[in-house]
């Protein structure tokens, strides 16, 4: 049920690939919560076309940009502002990629000169997406800007490979910025670490089918699904949380606070 939370206000959603899609999910939202909306994901990615789809249900114009090219941010940011006729309220930072999961490579025989560019794309994106609008004065006062994340920041989860460090980076990020832009123009900058979501970025991480049921147990309210996500993301874009800033948010059916389930316990015991 919409409760018209975005009515009038104006985002960029990035990273949407297909309806499983984490941003997909929360475009939807958004959309019925009163939004409008630019969609942006990489030009290699817009080339599927799936993202037409959402770009029709949404009525909102897709611009392409690789996360780590300036120029294609500003290019992005100018075009965005033109469309919505002034500022942006809020972004949704959804986008992850490892070039040594995708090669195959362990976490202790990584590839350095892919490791940087999964940090660049991964967790320095953000720091590119901030510092770009920061320089164009593009975002509202009190915008909010949402980055997605992983437990494994915290805790070790062996398969999760560098993104570990790449979600530690990124949440790092979502602080530091947040301090800076908070003081300047008091918006918020968080991150919300979801569970583990069936998705392209998701079933890329080994052993994923396991880890997921496994997840599903060990958290009381269950795995949080990417709908339950974009809905949790509305309340970060609207002006019911104007005071939550530079927080890791979880959004993870309880996950994070569990030692152990009965369930699990069960499972050991057969
Ligand atoms: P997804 O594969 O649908 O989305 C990842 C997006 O990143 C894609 O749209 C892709 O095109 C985009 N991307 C990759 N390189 C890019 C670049 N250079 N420039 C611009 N965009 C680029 O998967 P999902 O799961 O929706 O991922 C969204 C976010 O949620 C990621 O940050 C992911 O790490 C995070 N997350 C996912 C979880 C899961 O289990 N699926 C759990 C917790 C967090």
């Amino acid at each position: 049920m919409p409760y018209n939370l975005l009515k009038g206000k104006k985002g960029i959603i990035f990273g949407a690939l297909d309806e499983r899609s984490i941003a997909w999910r929360t475009a939807l939202r958004c959309h019925e919560e009163g939004a409008q909306l630019v969609l942006t994901n990489a030009p290699v990615a817009l080339r599927m076309g799936e993202i037409n789809k959402l770009a029709e249900a949404v009525k909102a114009p897709v611009v392409g940009a690789d996360v780590t090219n300036m120029d294609d941010l500003k290019k992005l940011f100018e075009e965005s502002m033109k469309h919505f006729g002034g500022g942006i309220d809020f972004i949704l930072h959804s986008i992850g990629m490892s070039l040594n999961m995708r090669k195959g490579k362990g976490y202790t025989e990584i590839d350095y000169e892919w490791n940087k560019k999964t940090l660049d794309i991964s967790a320095m994106s953000l720091h590119r997406v901030l510092r770009t609008a920061w320089e164009m004065d593009a975002l509202s006062e009190g915008a909010s800007v949402v980055a997605l994340t992983y437990i494994a920041a915290q805790r070790v989860f062996p398969d999760y490979n560098e993104m570990a460090d790449a979600k530690a980076l990124l949440e790092s990020v979502t602080r530091s910025f947040g301090y800076y832009y908070g003081v300047k123009k008091k918006v918020r900058v968080n991150t919300v670490s979801q569970s583990p979501t069936l998705t392209t970025a998701g079933s890329g991480v080994k052993g994923f089918d396991g880890f997921i049921s496994y997840a599903e147990k060990m958290s009381p309210l269950g795995n949080a699904s990417a709908d339950q996500c974009a809905g949790y993301c509305v309340t970060l874009f609207s002006d019911l949380t104007k005071m939550v800033t530079m927080q890791n948010l979880f959004h993870d059916g309880g996950f994070s606070f569990t030692g152990v389930t009965e369930a699990v316990i069960k499972d050991m015991k057969e």
